[in-house]
C-alpha cells in the first residue's frame, strides 16, 4: 500500500463497514486509524488491485503485549469489493501478510469481527485461524444519570 492509496481504501471501508455490518462501537472505521495504522507499519498494510484501482485491503499491524515475550500480528481490517467477491482476493491479500508477519518475527496472527459477521468468520476458518474465544460488550445509557439531566436542563433550560 502507498500513501496514495488511502483515500481509495478508506472509500471502500466506507461501503464494507457500516452499523450493520460493524455494530459494536468499540472500534470504528474512519480515515483517522486507517492513517494510524498505516503510518505505525507501512509493510504490513497491503492492497489488491484491478487496473490500477483498489478492489481489497488488508490492514495490519505488529502487536507486543506486556510479559509476552512474542511478537503478535493483528489484521485489523480486511475488505475486498463485492464486485470481486469469492476470487480469493481476500486469501490472496492474507497470505501475504502472513508472510511479511513471519519475517518480522511474529508467532501468532489475530484477527477479530463482529460474531454475526458470518462472511469474514467463514473467511477466516477456511483460512485456517482458530481457537476463537467470546467476548462481551455491554452498554449503559447514561441519558437518565442526575448529572446528564442537570446538563441538559443547563443547557436548554426551557426543556
Ligand atoms: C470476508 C471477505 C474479506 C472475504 O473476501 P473474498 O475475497 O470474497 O474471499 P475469498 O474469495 O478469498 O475466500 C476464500 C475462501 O473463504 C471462504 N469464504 C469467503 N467468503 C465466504 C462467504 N461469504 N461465505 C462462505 N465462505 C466464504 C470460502 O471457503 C472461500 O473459498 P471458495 O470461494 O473457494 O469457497 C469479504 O466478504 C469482505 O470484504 N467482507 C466485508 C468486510 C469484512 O467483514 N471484513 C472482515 C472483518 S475486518
Amino acid at each position: 500500500m502507498q500513501v496514495d492509496d488511502i483515500p481509495a481504501v478508506v472509500e471502500l471501508g466506507n461501503m464494507l463497514f457500516t452499523a450493520e455490518t460493524s455494530p459494536t462501537l468499540y472500534r470504528c472505521w474512519e480515515e483517522a486509524e486507517v492513517l494510524q495504522i498505516y503510518t505505525a507499519d507501512k509493510e504490513t498494510c497491503l492492497v489488491a488491485t484491478c487496473h490500477e484501482r483498489v478492489i481489497g485491503f488488508a490492514l495490519g499491524s505488529l502487536l507486543e503485549k506486556p510479559g509476552s515475550s512474542w511478537l503478535y500480528g493483528w489484521l485489523d481490517w480486511l475488505g475486498v469489493d463485492p464486485a470481486f467477491k469469492r476470487k480469493r482476493v481476500a486469501k490472496r491479500l492474507t497470505r501475504q501478510l502472513q508472510e511479511r508477519f513471519v519475517e518480522k518475527g511474529v508467532r501468532i496472527m489475530l484477527v477479530d469481527t463482529y460474531e454475526g459477521n458470518r462472511n469474514a468468520i467463514a473467511f477466516f476458518r477456511k483460512f485456517g485461524f482458530g481457537q476463537g474465544i467470546r467476548h462481551i460488550y455491554m452498554s449503559l445509557n447514561l441519558d437518565n444519570h442526575p448529572k446528564a439531566i442537570e446538563r441538559k436542563f443547563m443547557n436548554d433550560p426551557g426543556d
